[in-house]
């Protein structure tokens, strides 16, 4: 198996409306709830950023206190960036976060899922408190295979378009190897999964539906691991997502902080 095709597509909606179901899953799909249910975990991520296009988000991941990450398939400009407050309310009180400037991967490119990673750097260094925290860059290099990790993100209880997302949901999911990744069960032809990239679920072989937003962090023993750059299915429902492998750009990503 030397052929692995490139078949990466960066999904051009940011909130991700993911319907990629076989004709009995449409039947089963159509007859089940499609959104979250609301729940209570005491662990929350405190480091979510929501960045705002038009009528679209994507998540944004604070790890530094003038500076965000996320994913660089995220387009600009945006139009409002917020605290992802976890309280019961959307937005936060805290205020509006103003943009300075946005440097992404330079070797990304749209036809590709690779280097899909972005900062933004904020005009005004946010303060932080119990509600607003740092997530932490990794400090190991690789081979996580086996690892228990957390997706943390924001969907919508329901479908609907145009409101903003109201339920913040983390998943516990397995980091999976590497060949698992490429060869998934519902997939017909083999994912490219190259070394800047991992992926992660619950399972390989679900497909579930749901609105979430794109761009989700993934920590492992409370390092930020990935950014969710692609997924099949829904990520905070278990599904499989492809994440950009942090530990490979932690020299860029301090380079960009040190230099601008
Ligand atoms: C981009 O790719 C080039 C060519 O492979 C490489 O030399 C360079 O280091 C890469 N840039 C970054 C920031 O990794
Ligand atoms: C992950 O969690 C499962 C279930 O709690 C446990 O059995 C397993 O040993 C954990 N894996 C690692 C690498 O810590």
């Amino acid at each position: 198996m030397n052929h692995h095709f490139l078949i990466l597509t960066i999904p051009t909606a940011i909130a991700v409306m993911t319907m990629i179901l076989s004709p009995a899953q449409a039947q089963n799909q159509a007859e089940t709830e499609q959104g979250f249910q609301h729940m209570h975990t005491d662990m929350k991520a405190t480091f979510l950023i929501f960045l705002s296009m038009e009528d679209e988000y994507c998540l944004g991941t604070l790890i530094h206190k003038q500076w965000i990450l996320t994913a660089a398939h995220c387009y600009l400009p945006f139009i409002e960036m917020n605290i992802a407050s976890n309280e019961e309310f959307f937005y936060s009180d805290m205020g509006e976060l103003k943009f300075l400037l946005s440097v992404q991967h330079p070797n990304f490119s749209r036809d590709s899922a690779e280097h899909d990673l972005m900062l933004i750097k904020l005009e005004t260094p946010v303060e932080l408190n119990k509600q607003l925290t740092l997530a932490v860059l990794p400090t190991a290099t690789d081979g996580k295979t086996g690892e228990n990790c957390t997706v943390s993100g924001w969907g919508w209880t329901w479908r609907t378009p145009f409101t903003s997302p109201d339920i913040q949901v983390e998943q516990k999911v397995l980091w999976f190897s590497e060949k698992y990744c490429q060869k998934p069960p519902t997939r017909q032809i083999p994912v490219e999964v190259t070394g800047n990239m991992f992926c992660a679920g619950v399972s390989l072989d679900t497909m579930q539906s749901c609105t979430e937003i794109t761009a989700a962090p993934i920590l492992c023993r409370n390092q930020l691991q990935g950014i969710l750059s692609w997924s099949e299915g829904c990520v905070l429902k278990g599904d499989v997502g492809y994440y950009t492998k942090i530990s490979r750009y932690t020299d860029w990503i301090l380079r960009v902080i040190h230099t601008h």
